[in-house]
């Protein structure tokens, strides 16, 4: 759904972008087939728009369409790179709405009127750039181009907080992906001018020879982001795995995850790490998929073999995903979950800082997910009753600077608990033990 304000918000960008565009002169043509080359150009950003390349499986798709814009900028001036830009209303991409086709219409355009003004502004001249422009061509285009990009990002953001939520524009196009966004397209941008210094000797060729190593080259990076999404897709599959078999951890792992994420970012973890580390929290418990299913849905006390059962997960975790080669050091994480800073966890009895990161940083999360949601033997413990906890087992079971880095995380981010939700009938009389909460060990029958 598009809302009133989005509508109202998309409708003054188009009568804007209309005003100006027919306020701006148009500039004299210096090319023999100018209309010719201006189609070329309107093709090569519906072909650049048509096939956005993942950056990576969470981020946004991004498109060179605006090398074909800035490319106008240069050879015909700003009223052209807006015709090019206004072409995006004929997006060849499918199931893009009215509003949408509006909207990237004339905000495209309008950010090639806006280059192109501040290209012309600062080089004075259009037309096909030759040796003597260079190089003090460079900066009135750096200058286009940014101007390009600001715009760009301005618009988008504006219609993001009008209209948030599943909508016509992706959230993630703002969100962890910007800087890269910005540089991307910024590298995107300079091959306007790659494209227009060709123009002299190839004309609408030179586009084509510009970009066919960039479309291998984003190919390459789509199949890695494909690549990426089936990670994810089979780390899901084994969560889910987990969580069929241990109802009352639904959602632990996702939790976990972003509580690990948190942590990491935190204390700076670099990004391939925190991407890691966010995995070894979403699988730390896998390995209760070899514990028996009657152990971990038990009612009451465990014997020794099932406590001892319990106990191995980490060890079966280990089997399970060991060979899954990207996950490297996120199998220490999971090996080491249950390590205490006093030497007194399982399975080897790692104290300090012999226990890994990732295991000292999942322990945290782990802990904090478990006491503040609801089992079926308690209520889940308020947020601050569960830091005291964590701030209590600091230096014995957690290692303090990371839990100072959690309360730290929480008081940014927040938490989002998890809903408390009914178990299915076959499983409403079970009273499941949860191994993760430090203010319950597991009840064990003694002999
Ligand atoms: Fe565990």
């Amino acid at each position: 759904m598009v809302s009133r304000a989005a509508w109202l918000y998309i409708a003054l960008v188009v009568t804007v972008t209309a005003l100006l565009v027919s306020r701006t002169p148009v500039m004299p043509p210096h090319t023999i087939h100018p209309l010719a080359d201006l189609i070329v150009l309107q093709l090569l950003f519906l072909a650049c728009d048509s096939s956005p390349a993942p950056l990576a499986s969470r981020q946004t798709k991004w498109s060179p369409s605006s090398s074909a814009t800035l490319a106008a900028v240069v050879l015909f001036g700003p009223v052209a790179a807006a015709l090019v830009g206004a072409i995006a209303v004929l997006s060849l991409r499918r199931n893009r709405r009215l509003a949408e086709r509006l909207f990237n219409g004339a905000m495209h355009a309008l950010c090639g009127l806006a280059a192109g003004k501040v290209y012309l502004a600062l080089h004075g001249t259009l037309g096909p750039p030759v040796a003597a422009d260079f190089p003090k061509i460079i900066l009135p285009f750096a200058a286009a181009a940014a101007a390009h990009v600001v715009a760009n990002h301005a618009l988008i953001w504006g219609i993001y907080r009008l209209n948030p939520g599943p909508g016509m524009l992706r959230r993630e196009a703002l969100e962890s992906s910007l800087p890269l966004l910005l540089v991307s397209d910024l590298g995107y941008a300079s091959l306007g001018l790659v494209i227009a210094s060709l123009w002299q000797v190839m004309e609408g060729f030179a586009a084509v020879i510009v970009l066919v190593p960039l479309f291998v080259a984003r190919w390459a990076m789509g199949q890695f982001a494909e690549q990426q999404r089936a990670y994810e897709a089979t780390m899901n599959a084994l969560c889910q795995a987990v969580e069929t078999k241990d109802f009352y951890t639904r959602g632990h792992g996702d939790r976990v995850s972003r509580g690990a994420g948190m942590i990491a970012r935190k204390i700076r973890m670099s990004a391939d790490r925190t991407e890691a580390i966010m995995f070894a929290g979403m699988l730390h418990d896998v390995g209760k998929l070899g514990v028996p299913t009657q152990v971990l849905q038990k009612e009451g006390p465990l014997t020794e073999d099932e406590f001892a059962a319990i106990q191995l997960h980490p060890m079966r975790g280990l089997e399970i995903v060991g060979e899954i080669g990207f996950l490297t050091e996120a199998l220490a994480g999971i090996l080491h979950h249950h390590e205490r800073i006093d030497g007194r966890g399982y399975p080897m009895g790692f104290a300090g800082h012999q226990i890994p990161e990732f295991a000292r940083v999942i322990a945290v999360a782990d802990a904090f997910d478990s006491m503040t949601s609801t089992r079926s033997y308690r209520a889940a413990k308020p947020i601050d009753l569960a830091v005291g906890e964590l701030r209590k087992g600091a230096g014995t079971q957690f290692d303090p600077l990371l839990v100072e880095a959690f309360i730290a995380a929480l008081a940014e981010e927040g938490w989002q608990l998890p809903q408390p939700t009914s178990a299915p009938a076959d499983l409403s009389n079970v009273t499941v033990q949860d191994h993760d909460d430090p203010t319950a060990p597991l009840q064990v029958v003694v002999a």
